[in-house]
């Protein structure tokens, strides 16, 4: 895997050279806000047929028609989608292998950030549930049309917050309120997103399937993620006041892009922006930190993470 990236020797990559997507399926979760509606809006007017997988059918089909103004001819569905709810993973999923045989590039997008300790109707702490475990469920079963799609990409959204993590599989596995932090568990899911992307690409491998699981982060990029940064008024005072500086959510979503359909990306390559420590910038293969390639630590993730959801690779 790629442990040694130094990103300023990375070819550079613009939006111009995504190229046609037409003939794709894509699935985008969370693509009725902030990056993964950009994302879905970038993705159909190259051509791909997108599902846009929302847990609020309304907002999705508002996100639809925004699109639709700018791109009358964009293939867009709305399926709903709740990541904290594996009902919910089980029946998109049925209900997306009954309608498309193929799936060329699944982006597990949507998350949250310092939420409040609550758990999940299935018992999880709902960070991890909607970053980690809803993904990985979701990936699992969807295995059977990623299978049939010569060249599919699985891509996973992660975060510079990956590299002050601290991940306990007991945290996941038993969610103690006492022992909670927002922030911690935030950045543990992020850096379970990335150990999730390495060991599907050692599965890819090993199964020598005909698929690539890759990484991006956005940077920071002003979206509704921050809504549990503050009360509504700080929220609202730090975009007006920092708007100048923060890249927005087109910019944002690049990263995720390139890693979508890059023809020169490898398995287990990982994007993010250039720039300042990687907070701006343009696209380009960036290194995720040491604990995302702890091949024991992912193994005992992905084997946890079967056993909690119950979905199962093999
Ligand atoms: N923005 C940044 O600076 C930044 C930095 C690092 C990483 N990221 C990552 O980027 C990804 C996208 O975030 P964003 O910045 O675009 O934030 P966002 O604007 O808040 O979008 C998040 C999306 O996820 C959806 N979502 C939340 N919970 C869900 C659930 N249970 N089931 C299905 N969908 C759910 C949201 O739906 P609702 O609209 O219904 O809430 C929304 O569509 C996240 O994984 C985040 O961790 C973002």
């Amino acid at each position: 895997l790629n442990e040694d990236i130094n990103p300023l020797k990375m070819e550079k990559w613009r939006l111009n050279d995504i190229g046609s997507q037409s003939g794709k399926s894509v699935v985008i979760t969370g693509a009725n806000s902030g990056l993964g509606y950009e994302s879905a809006k970038i993705l159909s007017r190259a051509g791909a047929k997108v599902v846009m997988a929302c847990r609020s059918l309304s907002k999705g089909e508002k996100a639809r028609e925004s699109i639709l103004q700018h791109n009358p001819g964009a293939d867009l569905v709305i399926m709903e989608l709740d990541l904290t709810s594996l009902q919910s993973i089980r029946n998109f999923a049925g209900h997306y292998k009954e309608q498309n045989q193929k799936l060329h590039i699944l982006i597990n997008n949507a998350g949250i950030m310092m939420t409040p300790f609550h758990l999940t109707e299935d018992g999880f702490e709902q960070q991890m549930a909607t970053n980690h475990l809803g993904h990985f469920a979701l990936t699992a079963l969807l295995m059977e049309v990623i299978k049939k799609s010569s060249g599919a990409r699985v891509v996973q959204v992660s975060s510079m917050a990956h590299k002050v993590a601290k991940l306990s599989l007991d945290e996941i596995h038993s969610p103690q309120p006492e022992s909670f932090s927002p922030f911690r568990t935030y950045a543990n899911s992020k850096l379970a997103n990335l150990l999730f992307t390495f060991e599907l690409q050692r599965y890819f491998e090993k199964h020598k399937i005909d698929a690539m699981a890759l990484a991006a982060h956005p940077g920071f990029a002003f979206t509704n993620i921050i809504r549990y940064l503050g009360s509504p008024s700080s929220v609202k005072f730090l975009k007006s006041a920092f708007a100048w500086l923060i890249p927005t959510a087109q910019q944002g979503a690049l990263p995720l892009i390139r890693a979508s359909v890059d023809e020169n990306a490898r398995g287990a390559d990982y994007f993010g922006p250039s720039n300042w420590g990687g907070f701006r910038g343009k696209p380009v293969r960036t290194k995720a930190s040491s604990k995302a390639f702890d091949e024991v630590l992912a193994r005992q993730l992905w084997e946890l993470s079967e056993k909690l959801t119950r979905c199962y690779f093999d």
